[in-house]
């Protein structure tokens, strides 16, 4: 029996994470810690929440009492660590947030797991879930590998990147065993719509403007969610203790050229004529400090250990499309509550 410890797991991957293993694993008890901040929904788990190998705990990973007791009450030896401030918006107009979650709650983590572990580290494993945003931005050539020098610049990803090297320091001072992953955009279901493909759905579903930030030709390099789950499960079982892997999709797109994908399909899921819905396109101010271009290269992962994308992003935005579609009472619910007051004050509507 093994006891894993998932935190963020009421987030958008975490939940994935969370469903994929209660699911896959009935011999390991999986326990949730999450705080439920805006971005945590436990309606996201209805399906397993019932799973007699499942726990949720109500908890911030700041807090060293709680954290304490989720080690001790239910032997914790492994631990995915996904909770996190992870929108880059919030931690322009919030850094000190992302600074005490993103670094104190790791540290936090880290610190528990040395004491409560520290008598054997066999069959033991620190998880951490990081980002590509860690390496800074690219220009127009080049890909993120596992030894690119960290370089960020949004306080978001300057907090994953100080997470990031705490998750090392254990690894190098106390022995800790540890592996970190940093993956590119996600997207899927149960998308927080803050981020950019589940807000442009929702806006174009409710004719609303579609707020493009500067001329729209920042790259991401997009990866279907569950996908993004399933190479944690691989590299749970399977990545080398100590060592980073990068996961990504080899998927890049310019946001305006994925907007235009993402209006194409809409109009004709809503059977609205062609066209209709790029015309709720608004070029809006810039993001400070705007990211240009991501693109990870996960060679390493995929010759390692196989892992691969199992979805063309083609199949994957119909799902995503599909998806958001089908669920519209999880989306209204949303955005019904606190986000109305954090979209007036982020796009002055
Ligand atoms: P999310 O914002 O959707 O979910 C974060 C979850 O963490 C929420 O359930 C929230 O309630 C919980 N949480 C936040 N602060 C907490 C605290 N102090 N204590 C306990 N729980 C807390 O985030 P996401 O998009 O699912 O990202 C999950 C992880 O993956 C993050 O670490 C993020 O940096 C990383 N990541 C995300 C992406 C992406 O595209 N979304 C890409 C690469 C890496
Ligand atoms: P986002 O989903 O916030 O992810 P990240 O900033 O972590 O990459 O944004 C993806 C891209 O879309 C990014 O280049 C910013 C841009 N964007 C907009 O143009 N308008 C928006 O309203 C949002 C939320 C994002």
């Amino acid at each position: 029996m093994k006891n894993i410890l998932i935190t963020g797991g009421a987030g958008f991957i975490g939940c994935h994470v969370v469903k994929l293993f209660v699911k896959k694993y009935p011999n390991y008890n999986i326990i949730n810690l999450d705080s439920l901040t805006y971005a945590g929904n436990l309606e996201n788990l209805t399906e397993i929440e019932n799973a007699p190998n499942y726990t949720f705990m109500k908890a911030d990973i700041c807090d060293r009492e709680r954290v304490k007791e989720v080690f001790e009450k239910y032997d914790i030896d492994g631990v995915i660590h996904l909770a996190a401030e992870s929108h880059v918006d919030r931690s322009i107009t919030n850094p000190f947030e992302f600074a005490q979650t993103n670094i104190m709650g790791t540290l936090t983590l880290l610190n528990q797991a040395k004491i409560s572990w520290k008598d054997n580290y066999t069959d033991k494993l620190f998880y951490h879930i990081s980002t590509d945003e860690v390496y800074g931005s690219l220009g127009a050539e080049g890909f993120f590998l596992e030894d690119t020098p960290y370089d960020p610049k949004s306080p978001y990803s300057a907090a994953k990147a100080s997470s990031d090297h705490f998750v090392r320091a254990y690894k190098n001072t106390f022995g800790l065993p540890i592996v970190i992953t940093n993956c590119s955009n996600n997207y899927g279901p149960n998308q927080f719509p803050e981020k950019l493909i589940p807000l442009f759905i929702n806006n174009i579903r409710n004719n609303k403007p579609l707020p493009v930030y500067g001329e729209g030709l920042n790259i991401r390099d997009w990866l279907y969610v569950e996908d993004h789950a399933r190479a944690i499960d691989v590299v749970f079982h399977n990545g080398k203790l100590g060592d980073t892997y990068n996961i990504g999709g080899f998927n890049e797109w310019t946001n305006i050229d994925l907007i235009k994908v993402i209006c194409k399909v809409m109009d004709k899921k809503l059977g609205r004529t062609k066209g209709t819905s790029e015309q709720l396109i608004t070029y809006v101010t810039d993001r400070a400090g705007h990211d240009m271009r991501y693109a990870i290269d996960s060679t390493k992962l995929k010759e390692e250990l196989g892992w691969e994308p199992s979805l063309q992003f083609e199949e994957g935005i119909e799902k995503t499309i599909d998806w958001y579609m089908d669920n519209q009472e999880w989306m209204d619910r949303i955005v019904s509550g606190d986000y109305q007051e954090y979209y007036k004050k982020q796009y002055n509507q």
